[in-house]
Parts: C-alpha cells; structure tokens; sequence
C-alpha cells in the first residue's frame, strides 16, 4: 500500500506524540514511585497480624532513638504502656484497627490523627522523666473518655 506523504508525516506525529506521552507517564511514575504518595504507608486494617504491627511495641533503632509501633483500637493502645529512657526520640508509627482515634500527649506537641489503613506517623524527644498519659482526642464511640495509654520515661 502506497501513502501519501503527507500521512507519512501525520503518522509519524502521532507515533512520536504517543511515546512522548507515555514517556511523560513513565517518568511521573518514576518521580513519585510505584504508587501515589497516599498510598505509601497504608497497612490493611483487616490483617494487623500479618503486618507490621502483628507485635506492637518498642524498638531500639539507635543509642537514642526508639521505635513504638501502636495499634489503637476502641477504646485503648496496645501496647497499654510503654517504657524508654530519658532523653529518648521516640519514632511513633501509629494504626486503628477499627474506626478514627487519635493518639495526644497533652503538654507536647503531639496530637496525631489515628486512621484505620494508613501508618500515622510522628515523633517526640522525651526531656523529663516522669509518666506521659496518651489520649484520644478524636470521638470514637462510647468509651472514648476512658481510651489512653502511659507512656514511662525512666531517670
Ligand atoms: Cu479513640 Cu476517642
């Protein structure tokens, strides 16, 4: 079959525009990694034991620093205490396995938003010894006023 060669030119636009674009998605794709940011620190709420936070708690990361894994549910933490030593930066990584809690240290700036599927995530150095009460400050059911956890800064 014999084209014109003005179709010649109009297929070779269309051809180039083609990989222009999927070269555009290509290096979005790239620059913002396999998934959309929303989705990068997402756990399935349903299968908390086959996650991460299949063993909530405190880890040492380093000399000073300390990851606490939580899983906030109605109405309390687990773990219900934690412990670290004074001067400590605690790295909290925080997830419901049920509806929006929130997760607060009054007298901080902590106050973090806890929601079902998604890693919340925040952190604070402990300066003062002394026990540290966490609440919930987002209205969670029945037994919202009751819903806390302790946090121990040993000397
Ligand atoms: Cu959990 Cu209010």
């Amino acid at each position: 079959m014999h084209l014109h060669k003005y179709e010649k030119i109009w297929m070779t636009f269309g051809i180039g525009s083609l990989v222009l674009f999927l070269a555009v998605l290509g290096v979005s794709a790239f620059a913002f990694g396999a998934q959309p940011p929303s989705h990068m620190h997402s756990v399935d709420s349903q299968n908390l034991e086959e996650s991460v936070f299949s063993a909530p708690g405190v880890e040492q990361i380093d000399e000073t620093t300390y990851r606490a894994r939580l899983v906030a549910m109605a109405f309390g933490y687990d773990p219900g205490t934690i412990e670290v030593p004074v001067g400590s930066t605690v790295i909290f990584e925080i997830t419901s396995s049920d509806v929006v809690h929130s997760f607060a240290i009054p007298g901080t700036n902590v106050n973090l938003m806890v929601t079902p599927g998604h890693v919340n995530m925040t952190e604070h150095t402990f300066t003062e010894p002394g026990e540290y009460l966490v609440l919930c400050n987002e209205y969670c059911g029945t037994g919202h006023q009751h819903m806390q956890m302790k946090i121990e800064v040993t000397p």
